[in-house]
């Protein structure tokens, strides 16, 4: 119901529409009414009230409301249900939870600025407003050890959007940093619930310093950060960005889904920045220093090691250092 008078109040957006019509239409009390409008004023939709005119919805475009996002969204099914916050802990554990409880595949948590972003390896992740803060539920029919290069066509997607739609040198650095240039834009938190033998569901975090100012960041995230905001030296409409970003990721989910990960590999190495480089990989108390020579069918990184050794890398940080 909510969301059936955000369409209207969104098809006359910044008109008034009268109480009468409102209730007429949908057969409901005003009080009824009142309640539904409190619950969109609660997610952060700016509806001001006449007692003469009704209810109108303010212009709203740098939100990431879902009206907003759902406007000229063109997927099949990603984003068609969005739980959009004003702040939240992580979108990953609000994911989380509506997963628990059925949400479907497709699903997503969105919110302007999150009080306890999480990244890898139990890494604060600052969240501002200005950022894309969002996640996806997803059930795929998978293999569980399959799990993690979902993380990988997830880069692949945000940087062809970032790539085609603001036209920046985007790269990759294994296995989930989005650069421009040499600098950090974006990560990925990829989280699973599964048994040995399937996978209940998997949320994909995604975070992406769109209008954010890193010189606010402290100093030690600073040098290796930028934001959208920062190359392009202005603002760019994120609803937009987003739509474009979830059509993208859910072709390439697709593909993953039929089994065509070798392919999605392939974008991955064009994008790579990390393949040919000289790496470091920390992994648990151990450091592992080499050449990064390829990437697997599997996603597994290849480094040569300095006697000439083959090493394969499933995970770990990898820094890239200068020989
Ligand atoms: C990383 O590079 O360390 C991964 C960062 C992932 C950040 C995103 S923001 C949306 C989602 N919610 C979280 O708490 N984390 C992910």
């Amino acid at each position: 119901m909510k969301n059936s008078i955000l369409k209207i109040l969104h098809k006359t957006l910044e008109n008034y529409v009268s109480e009468d019509e409102i209730t007429s239409q949908f057969n409901i009390s005003r009080t009824e009414l009142r309640d539904h409008i409190q619950t969109l004023r609660d997610d952060g939709y700016f509806i001001e009230y006449s007692p003469k005119q009704g209810y109108r919805l303010l212009k709203t475009t740098n939100l990431y409301l879902p009206c907003e996002l759902q406007k000229d969204l063109k997927t099949d099914y990603i984003g068609h249900e969005i739980h959009y916050f004003n702040e939240v802990d992580s979108t990953n554990n609000v994911a989380k939870e509506l997963a628990k409880d059925g949400a479907v595949e497709g699903t997503i948590v969105i919110a302007e600025s999150q009080s306890m972003g999480r990244g890898r390896r139990g890494k604060k992740w600052i969240s501002p407003e200005g950022g894309i803060w969002m996640s996806i539920i997803l059930r795929p029919k998978i293999n569980p050890a399959k799990a993690p290069q979902l993380t990988l066509v997830t880069g692949v997607a945000v940087a062809e959007t970032l790539k085609n739609e603001c036209g920046l040198d985007v790269g990759i650095k294994w296995p989930n940093d989005i650069l421009v240039g040499e600098k950090k834009v974006c990560g990925i938190l990829t989280e699973a619930q599964a048994t040995t033998k399937k996978v209940e569901y998997l949320i994909v975090g995604i975070g992406i310093d769109l209008n954010v100012d890193v010189k606010l960041f402290p100093p030690k995230l600073r040098e290796g950060a930028t934001s959208l905001k920062n190359e392009l030296e202005k603002e760019i409409h994120s609803a937009e960005l987003i739509q474009k970003f979830l059509l993208n990721f859910e072709n390439r989910y697709n593909e993953f889904k039929e089994d065509k990960f070798p392919e999605i590999l392939k974008q991955w190495r064009m994008f790579s920045k990390t393949i040919g480089s000289y790496v470091e990989v920390h992994k648990r108390g151990r450091t592992v220093k080499g050449e990064a020579v390829g990437i697997n069918k599997d996603g597994i990184l290849i480094l040569e090691l300095e006697d000439g050794s083959l090493e394969k890398v499933v995970s770990g940080e990898c820094i890239h250092v200068k020989k």
